[in-house]
């Protein structure tokens, strides 16, 4: 096709939107990487990574009917690789190049259970790097299917053996670090830019989101850096936001935090990914939490279905604890009629098709033998 044939193809592809005076250009796919004349006023972002970040403040409002306060939920799904932890591994990474560690051909290397590696797999395509990742067997088959359709190559580790076990994720990861050249470990639980990456981009967005009248922040805590890197940015503006952890059953943190001592009579299996830890995590700022408040596996499940069937937001497993953790604040009186609570959704429902919106897998763990009803539709079937 002629250069001539092309632009007049394109030209004839224009729309105007809304009658502004910007337009959308529908380019043929053999021209999207070469750089055109008129590239400048094409309004695309330059590849998904612009995306990150910035996300929206949207209020709650059938699953709070009757609660005592206002509830507005930080969506994180709609990061590009739907977590929060697109955030970290934008930022770990590109402190990375900075210092000059990473350089081309880097092998990036993390523990994670799912949503991290995710992130960081995302940002190796776009910036050409290997990514190697050691995940707990505890993460759902769709989270590792995920990892590998994105070039990850994936060690599925046992979830239920000590951190200090060298089958555990934390010790092959670092086995692994050892053993590849020119490789860099991102090691989320120990890594102060965790912290760095919510401080510098989910508080201030929250502080602008809220104008200010945040009183209360509540959030899940696995390796900590959501929940202390916002937190330090909110309390540094306003030292009177209370920020609540949340934490599961089986997991050290609450009694950590209560006792600064590790209690492993503490420790013991528990289904939700991503929330609480058998170990202390270094990323966690404990004195920047006001409280941690436990939640079970069960109602957080049947939240998460909830908040789905109520907001039309598709939760994650821990959007459905944090949630949870808002009832039982709500239910014990915490908030004021005046208080502006926000509580932040990490991921989207669709990592979880195979677990808490599987009503087997519900059965299984003995979910659903509760007094709860959940609003699941039956599905029809159109005979042929
Ligand atoms: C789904 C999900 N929710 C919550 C968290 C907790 O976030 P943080 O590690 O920043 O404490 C994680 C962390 O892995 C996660 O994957």
């Amino acid at each position: 096709m002629s250069f001539k044939t092309r632009l007049s193809k394109i030209i004839s592809n224009f729309a105007l939107t809304n009658g502004k005076s910007s337009f959308t250009f529908l380019v043929p796919w053999d021209f999207q990487n070469q750089t055109f004349c008129m590239a400048h006023k094409i309004n695309a972002y330059n590849n998904v990574l612009e995306l990150i970040g910035n996300t929206p403040l949207v209020r709650l409002n059938k699953i709070t009917a009757g609660f005592t306060g206002n509830f507005f939920a930080k969506v994180e799904s709609f990061n590009p690789g739907h977590s929060s932890k697109d955030r970290i591994a934008i930022h770990i990474i590109e402190e990375a190049e900075r210092k000059g560690i990473l350089t081309e051909g880097s092998t990036i290397i993390e523990t994670t259970s799912g949503n991290t590696g995710f992130s960081i797999a995302m940002v190796s395509i776009i910036k050409g790097y290997d990514c190697i990742l050691a995940v707990s067997s505890k993460s759902s088959k769709d989270k590792i299917d995920m990892l590998r359709s994105m070039g990850a190559t994936v060690y599925v580790c046992p979830a239920h053996v000590s951190a200090d076990d060298p089958r555990s994720y934390y010790e092959v990861a670092k086995r692994l670090h050892k053993e590849t050249k020119g490789s860099i470990y991102i090691n989320q639980y120990f890594n102060e830019l965790n912290i760095d990456a919510h401080y510098m981009s989910t508080g201030p967005e929250i502080w602008k989101q809220t104008n200010g009248y945040i009183t209360h922040l509540v959030a899940c805590s696995g390796t900590g850096g959501t929940i202390s890197g916002t937190a330090k940015y909110l309390k540094e503006q306003n030292p009177n936001v209370k920020v609540i952890g949340v934490d599961a059953y089986g997991s050290v943190l609450k009694k950590y935090h209560e006792t600064r001592k590790f209690d492993a009579k503490e420790v013991y299996p528990y289904r939700i990914e991503g929330l609480g830890k058998n170990l202390i995590p270094g990323a966690t700022n404990f004195d920047l939490i006001d409280e941690f408040i436990k939640v079970t596996d069960s109602e957080s499940a049947h939240t998460a279905r909830e908040i789905s069937n109520t907001e039309g937001i598709f939760a994650g497993y821990t959007s459905g604890a944090v949630m949870q953790a808002i009832k039982q604040l709500n239910e014990r009186g915490e908030f004021g009629a005046d208080d502006n609570v926000v509580v932040i959704f990490p991921d989207h429902g669709s990592r979880y098709m195979s677990k808490i919106y599987s009503d087997q897998w519900m059965e299984d763990q003995g979910f659903l033998d509760t007094d709860k009803v959940d609003e699941t539709q039956e599905i029809q079937y159109v005979k042929g």
